[in-house]
């Protein structure tokens, strides 16, 4: 007798089997050259749910989000999105499961020369041309409203400050609607006012929404405010994983050092 995974399966929607996390990494290694960056990690979003990875710079925290959006390929191991394996995926398959991811790039990564309005709408334009121009225009429009941007629509990247930059970024990651949400430091280089007010509106997002999240992240702050779960990177490996009070608790050495320093 076929199960509802199997009929969700046929009809193209294994997203709706709520027992499969919708991002799960198992064993992956990653290498450049003699450098070991990724050594076996193991880590699982649900719907609903915000996990941090933490973990000092050149940890491996965006080559890991990296994988996760196949920009990059695992030397071993593997990348499920609802359940299905990425790896060997036909171009437009993966097409239709990135359409799915949201990306906030570490740098934010805005076109510099298109406005505000344009960027947000960049997603948009390119794979939801079956949507009306003038819908596709309301949608930016809410989507910066969304973010606290909607009077800043006209302006250009370089003129406006990093936070703000950011929640654009975050407007545009949001554009497609996506059921997963990669952010790589969101409030890195931010003041503490700027930061709390990203962490603020990821909180928000995610209660609407109701998305799988990964955030990147050495602020462990910030960690703290919008993660369920926080997972510490170290040496190629997920040296701990859990709620903020089990790595306060947590006897290994590396743990209490990057708290110490956090
Ligand atoms: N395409 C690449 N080719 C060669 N080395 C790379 C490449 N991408 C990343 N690396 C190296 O892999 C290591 C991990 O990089 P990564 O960018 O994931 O670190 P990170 O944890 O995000 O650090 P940060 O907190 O500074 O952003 C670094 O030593 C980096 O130089
Ligand atoms: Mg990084």
């Amino acid at each position: 007798m076929a199960t509802a995974y199997d009929i969700a399966m046929t009809q193209g929607q294994p997203e709706e089997d709520s027992s499969v996390p919708v991002v799960a990494v198992e064993n992956l290694r990653k290498t450049f050259g003699i450098l070991k960056v990724l050594d076996g990690i193991n880590l699982s979003v649900n719907r609903g749910e915000t996990l941090a990875v933490l973990g000092r710079s050149g940890a491996g925290k965006s080559v890991l989000l990296r994988l996760i959006i196949g920009i990059e390929t695992p030397d071993s191991g593997s990348v499920f999105i609802h359940g299905q394996n990425i790896a060997g995926l036909a171009i437009d398959q993966m097409g239709t499961i990135r359409k799915k991811i949201g990306f906030l790039f570490q740098h934010a990564a805005l076109y510099d020369s298109l406005t505000v309005a344009e960027n947000v709408a960049f997603p948009l334009d390119h794979h939801r041309r079956d949507m009306p121009r003038s819908e596709r225009g309301d949608r930016v429009k809410q989507l910066l409203a969304e973010v606290g941007m909607e009077g800043d629509f006209r302006k250009l990247p370089s003129d406006i400050s990093g936070g703000m930059q950011k929640r654009v970024g975050l407007a545009r990651a949001l554009a497609l609607e996506p059921e997963i949400l990669l952010l790589d430091e969101p409030t890195a280089g931010l003041d503490p006012i700027s930061s709390g007010e990203i962490d603020e509106l990821i909180l928000k997002l995610q209660r609407e929404r109701q998305m799988a999240s990964i955030v990147v992240t050495h602020d462990l702050h910030s960690a703290r405010t919008i993660a369920d779960r926080l997972a510490l990177l170290d040496q190629g490996n997920v040296v701990i994983e859990g709620k903020f009070e089990d790595l306060q608790q947590s006897n290994i050495g590396f743990v209490a050092e990057f708290l110490k320093h956090s």
